[in-house]
């Protein structure tokens, strides 16, 4: 019998995990003669034993094609895991011993775990009991400290921009403020580098606290140049100074917080100190559904046959990453130890002040 890898896909999806999961199997098959298992769900599916053998022939044309055939979830922490009981109660369980188990039968090379944070750190907690794992981060959030680049955050640029065109040109015929709010959880690279691209006047972002006196000003200076219209990004993890996140639905042992509510706590705040007529849009999971942009295909293919190459070398541990153009491996706590958050005195910030973006702060 051939030998075997795994691959998975945890947390949120995102455009390139199907690319990813087509680059795997191809390289595993053409290069090396091994057969891929892919693991639905997530750890989910290591739990369940659910899996699906996959090969060229059932993979093709995925490269195309949004989110993951193999589907995901991300209620599905190993170590926190909710559990129907047959009276219909959920009990959290730390399943994780089973899960090895189920892992240690399939007898596997190694296996993939594509994911972001969450996912990673998931992993590194098998890799501590002695599992055989290789990460491949993906997010379109890119906050992952491991690596400058992770796997869907191009395409929700291009998701973002084009709305940010096509709400100029609505914001412009009715004179009015149009706030866009945008995912990236705790960190503001969407917002950020999506607010340069579209040519946003405000962008208010996790990083810099905003005053929202400061963002009326920029409203009231465009409007005495007889511009009578702004649109304005704010991240969903933006906060005004000294004030809370907005959270839409707390989290759990099972699950993190959701985020929600920035957009039109803002609009609020504005309304309460300016008579302009004000609209938000909530940009939510269209920026993670959808075909990925080449970009995506080419880092989701790079990064996948860097990770079976990890395999083959029996480099567990690590995680592909992108520094300074090329692929490297970084091992897989600078991938889930702390956030990449924008540095308030970088280069990206820097651009945009130059600008005249105003930053709320
Ligand atoms: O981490 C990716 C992400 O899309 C965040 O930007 C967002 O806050 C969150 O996931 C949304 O999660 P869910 O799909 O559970 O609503």
């Amino acid at each position: 019998m051939a030998k075997r890898i795994g691959i998975l896909t945890g947390g949120g999806d995102c455009p390139g995990l199907n690319a990813v999961i087509r680059a795997v199997v191809r390289h595993a098959h053409g290069t090396y003669g091994w057969d891929t298992v892919g693991i639905r769900y997530g750890f989910e599916g290591l739990y369940e034993e659910d899996h699906i053998d996959l090969d060229p022939h059932n993979t093709a044309n995925l490269l195309i094609r949004g989110g993951t055939v193999l589907g995901s979830s991300n209620r599905a922490n190993p170590f926190a895991y909710p559990l129907r009981l047959p009276d219909g109660r959920v009990e959290v369980h730390n399943v994780s011993e089973t899960c090895l188990r189920n892992l240690e039968k399939l007898d596997l090379e190694g296996l993939i775990v594509v994911g972001g944070d969450g996912t990673q750190s998931f992993a590194s907690r098998f890799l501590e009991l002695g599992a055989k794992i290789v990460g491949v981060p993906k997010t379109i959030d890119n906050d992952l400290e491991a690596t400058e680049y992770t796997i869907g955050f191009q395409t929700a640029i291009e998701v973002v921009t084009e709305a940010l065109d096509r709400l100029h040109t609505t914001a412009e015929s009715h004179d009015r403020i149009m706030i866009c709010e945008v995912m990236g959880r705790y960190a503001g690279w969407i917002a950020l580098t999506a607010g340069l691209a579209g040519g946003a006047d405000v962008v208010l972002i996790p990083e810099i606290e905003y005053d929202v006196k400061r963002v009326v000003k920029s409203f009231h200076k465009r409007h005495s140049r007889g511009v009578s219209y702004s649109v304005v990004v704010i991240a969903e993890g933006a906060k005004p100074s000294g004030g809370k996140l907005a959270v839409e639905e707390s989290g759990d042992a099972t699950r993190q917080e959701k985020l929600g509510g920035a957009g039109h706590r803002l609009a609020d705040e504005i309304r309460q100190l300016t008579d302009y007529e004000v609209r938000v849009t909530v940009l939510g999971h269209l920026q993670r559904g959808g075909t990925p942009c080449a970009y995506d295909r080419e880092m989701a293919t790079r990064f996948g046959v860097k990770a079976v190459d990890l395999v083959s070398a029996g480099k567990f541990g690590h995680v592909t990453a992108l520094e300074s153009g090329r692929v490297v491996t970084k091992p897989i706590e600078l991938a889930v130890k702390k956030l990449k958050l924008i540095d308030p005195n970088g280069g990206l910030v820097a651009a945009a002040r130059a600008t005249g973006i105003e930053l709320g702060g």
